[in-house]
């Protein structure tokens, strides 16, 4: 079985394609997708091929999904790029590497997407049933791209489609943490984060990818407890400033998900349930 991985170099795919290689099997193998040949050379020394190229490039997709049995799609474009970008990657490039694998035959296709899908309003932790209504100034065309490449992901025929929608991440030297002022000291100080940390993450998708019978599932990825803007402050031993106090939280469900279904499902339990275990093991 044959792995093709995207996103490599990315924060998540880094921490992913160790994880994925450590815990092949004989027979077993993976393929990356990197854009800079000399940023493939860590995942050639780990054992994995790497095939050089832009996702948004035709011919470099044909190459890459080649002899395939199953893509993980972790690429993405959202890190302060213009919207134009973020529908070319997240959408286009993702659905387009979705028909070049369905068309190589690929029987599995794991679309990593984000929590960030389902918008605000619920009242309630967000479920893989509620429809997607991503929106909000904060992150552009980035919820958008990803909710529309799942929907055109999974409508694709004859290939066993899957997605993961991620929380934020951390961990593992991830600087991550420390960007969440950015926005956390904007925010009101009860305003939650729902986290993830990357052994976390990679055990989801690894569950995600190797399970039987999940055609067309999506399943939400988290840890167990979400924490406030005054915790984020705390943990990066940052003042809390005062005017987060002065603020009302305007959705206490934010992209705050139910991980019910990969639990049941899927046997998931975080390693890290929270970022003070995480932090507590020396993982962060
Ligand atoms: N990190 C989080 O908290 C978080 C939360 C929710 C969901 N997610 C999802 O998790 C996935 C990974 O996120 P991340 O944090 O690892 O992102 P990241 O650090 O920004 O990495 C993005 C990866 O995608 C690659 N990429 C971007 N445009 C590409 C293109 N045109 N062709 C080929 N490769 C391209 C990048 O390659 P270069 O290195 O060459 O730029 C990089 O490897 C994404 O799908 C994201 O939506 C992440």
């Amino acid at each position: 079985m044959l792995t093709l991985v995207t996103g490599t170099t990315g924060q998540v795919g880094r921490r992913f394609v160790p994880r994925l290689l450590a815990q092949a099997r004989p027979g077993e193998s993976v393929r990356v997708l990197v854009r800079d040949a000399a940023r493939g050379e860590p995942f050639a020394e780990l054992g994995a091929e790497v095939v050089v190229g832009d996702l948004r490039d035709a011919e470099v997709l044909g190459k890459a999904v080649a002899g395939v049995d199953a893509v993980v799609n972790v690429a993405a474009s959202f890190r302060g790029v213009p919207d134009e970008e973020a529908w070319a990657v997240n959408r286009d490039a993702a659905v387009e590497l979705g028909r070049a694998a369905q068309a190589a035959g690929v029987r599995r296709f794991v679309q990593v997407s984000t929590g960030l899908v389902y918008g605000v309003g619920r009242g309630r932790p967000l479920t893989e049933d509620d429809e997607t209504r991503p929106g909000g100034a904060m992150w552009g065309a980035y919820p958008e791209s990803k909710a529309q490449a799942e929907r055109e992901l999974l409508a694709l025929d004859g290939m066993d489609v899957r997605v993961g929608r991620l929380p934020f991440v951390y961990g593992e030297g991830d600087p991550h943490l420390a960007q969440s002022l950015m926005w956390a000291g904007n925010w009101a100080a009860t305003q939650r984060l729902q986290m993830g940390h990357h052994a976390d993450v990679a055990q989801g998708l690894l569950r995600i990818l190797h399970a039987p019978g999940i055609a067309g599932r999506i399943y939400n990825i988290a840890d167990d407890a979400p924490v406030t803007a005054v915790e984020l402050h705390q943990l990066n031993g940052v003042d809390v400033p005062e005017g987060l106090y002065d603020r009302t939280d305007p959705d206490p469900w934010l992209a705050i998900m139910s991980t019910e279904r990969i639990r049941r499902e899927l046997g998931y339990r975080p390693v890290y349930p929270s970022v003070y275990a995480a932090r507590d093991a020396g993982a962060l």
